[in-house]
């Protein structure tokens, strides 16, 4: 299959790098705005095709994904309309909605190292496409009312984290550690963290049972949080768009 990547920068670079490490490098053609965006990426992926012509670059495509900056959208599926013809069209760009775009789909830059968490709107054509970002991660079809649901906590939500993290550090190196030192036993606890609900299936709350002794120091910490309202600021920071879609969206995933 024949993919063709419109504006290699963040997100799109990261999708052009995750499908080359899965093998997809000859199948991949990209384009950008600058030259110099082209060639960074020809640097670390030699195996694709890299042009700033995109009517030229869609031509040969079977599916086509837009990774342009929201505004741009529109003019771009102006621009290569005559050769889009029957070829899937798949959107990454937040918020935006046109007519010629087959399948919305909202991943996240860790589509670089194979661990995205991929949201794809439910569509005629969303298996398609679903089997494709799989290869760059964790892939869900959701109700179209879940879609910026899902961004919040899988797209922006890497930047949330990235913030508890470096107020992990910035903690860390208050007690006496170096930047880099923190960096590091910060990471390694989150990964710890994760791998212990991956493995064990626990709820968070259980698995924080297993950390936290009577009387200890965990639960002192952990009560800390609450005092300055974590749980609350975490909540209404994934809350923030408040709009229709979110009005109606009060049916879970799986009911
Ligand atoms: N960043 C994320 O975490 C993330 C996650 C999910 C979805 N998205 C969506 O992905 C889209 C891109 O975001 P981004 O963060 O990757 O932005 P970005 O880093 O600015 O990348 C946009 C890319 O589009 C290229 N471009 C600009 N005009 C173009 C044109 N006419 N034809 C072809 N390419 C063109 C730019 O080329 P130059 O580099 O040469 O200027 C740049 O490489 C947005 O719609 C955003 O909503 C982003």
């Amino acid at each position: 299959m024949k993919i063709t990547i419109i504006g290699g920068g963040n997100m799109g670079g990261a999708l052009v790098k995750g499908w080359s490490k899965a093998g997809l490098a000859a199948d991949i053609v990209v384009t950008a705005h600058t030259q110099q965006t082209l060639d960074r990426l020809k640097e670390v992926c030699p195996g694709i095709t890299a042009t700033l012509d995109n009517s030229k670059a869609v031509e040969g495509a079977d599916i086509v994904v837009l990774a342009v900056k929201p505004w741009l959208v529109e003019g771009v599926i102006a621009e290569i309309k005559a050769s889009l013809k029957d070829k899937l069209l798949v959107s990454v760009a937040a918020g935006i909605r046109h007519e010629r775009i087959d399948v919305y789909a909202m991943p996240n830059i860790a589509a670089e190292f194979g661990e995205s968490m991929t949201f794809i709107e439910e569509a005629p054509k969303a298996v398609v496409v679903a089997e494709l970002f799989s290869k760059v991660g964790q892939c869900k079809i959701v109700p179209q009312r879940l879609m910026n649901a899902g961004m919040m906590m899988a797209g922006c939500g890497i930047a949330y984290v990235m913030r508890f993290l470096r107020a992990m550090m910035e903690g860390g190196v208050e007690m006496g550690f170096y930047p880099d030192e923190a960096k590091e036993i910060a990471m390694q606890a989150m990964q710890g963290a994760v791998s212990l609900l991956r493995e064990t299936g626990l709820h968070p709350e259980a698995a924080i049972d297993k950390v936290t002794t009577p009387g200890g120091i965990t639960i002192k910490g952990l009560n800390e949080l609450d005092h300055a309202a974590f749980n609350s600021a975490v909540i209404r920071c994934l809350n923030i768009m408040k709009n229709e879609e979110f009005a109606t969206a009060l049916e879970p995933l799986n009911s």
